[in-house]
């Protein structure tokens, strides 16, 4: 695949629950180092060592960036979410980075965005994807609504494994595209 490679991907999320409904505009194609570094730098409790947010903001130099737009009636002039991908094999793939701005959380960003990779992933013949994210061991409240996130978007926990990140344990979470199993949302496209 190339993450990114299609542009102007749209996903409506709906959200029946709430009193307003958010439909979501997912771009992709060109890398968004600037962004990714902004929604980092808001999400502390995620993403706290210095380190590790310079190395993610150089990954996203060379990375198409999925982003994701909230509808027109917001006006936004800066995306709410972002999302970065890597493929390993020709069959597999890897949510490498997801951060969406705490005051869109729980509206279907992160939603938007993994339906829209899935798609383009599913056009290329993937058939695996796969999340790492920090595992149960280690308690965190901010990690435990990562990984219900991870999970209400159809991944299944695998394995978790321990050297990988020093002192914390890594969750691996996977989840089939095959034809026949359930994607992340319905999409329309053009919308
Ligand atoms: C994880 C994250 C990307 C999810 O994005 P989001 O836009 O808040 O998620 P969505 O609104 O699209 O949620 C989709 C579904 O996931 C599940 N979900 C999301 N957050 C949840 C929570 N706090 N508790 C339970 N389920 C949750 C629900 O099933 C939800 O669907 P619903 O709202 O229709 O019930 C976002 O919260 C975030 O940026 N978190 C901090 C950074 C992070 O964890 N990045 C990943 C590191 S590995």
């Amino acid at each position: 695949m190339r993450p990114g490679a299609r542009r102007g991907y749209r996903a409506v999320v709906r959200h029946d629950d709430k009193a307003e409904r958010t439909a979501w505009r997912v771009t992709s194609g060109e890398p968004a180092p600037g962004e990714v570094e902004r929604l980092l730098r808001l999400l502390p409790g995620w993403f706290g060592i210095e380190s590790s947010v310079l190395e993610y903001v150089a990954d996203a130099r060379t990375r198409p960036a999925y982003q994701a737009w909230p509808g027109p009636r917001f006006q936004a002039a800066e995306p709410s979410g972002v999302l970065l991908a890597a493929r390993h094999f020709p069959a597999s793939a890897e949510i490498y980075l997801m951060a969406v701005d705490p005051a869109w959380h729980r509206r279907g960003a992160g939603r938007a965005l993994v339906a829209a990779l899935e798609a383009d992933l599913i056009a290329d013949g993937v058939e695996f994807l796969q999340v790492k994210t920090q595992g149960p061991a280690r308690p965190d409240a901010g990690y435990t609504k990562t990984r219900q996130f991870y999970a209400g978007v159809g991944f299944q926990p695998l394995e978790e494994i321990y050297g990988l990140w020093p002192g914390l344990p890594c969750l691996i979470m996977i989840k089939s595209l095959r034809p026949g199993t359930s994607p992340s949302t319905d999409s329309h496209p053009g919308r």
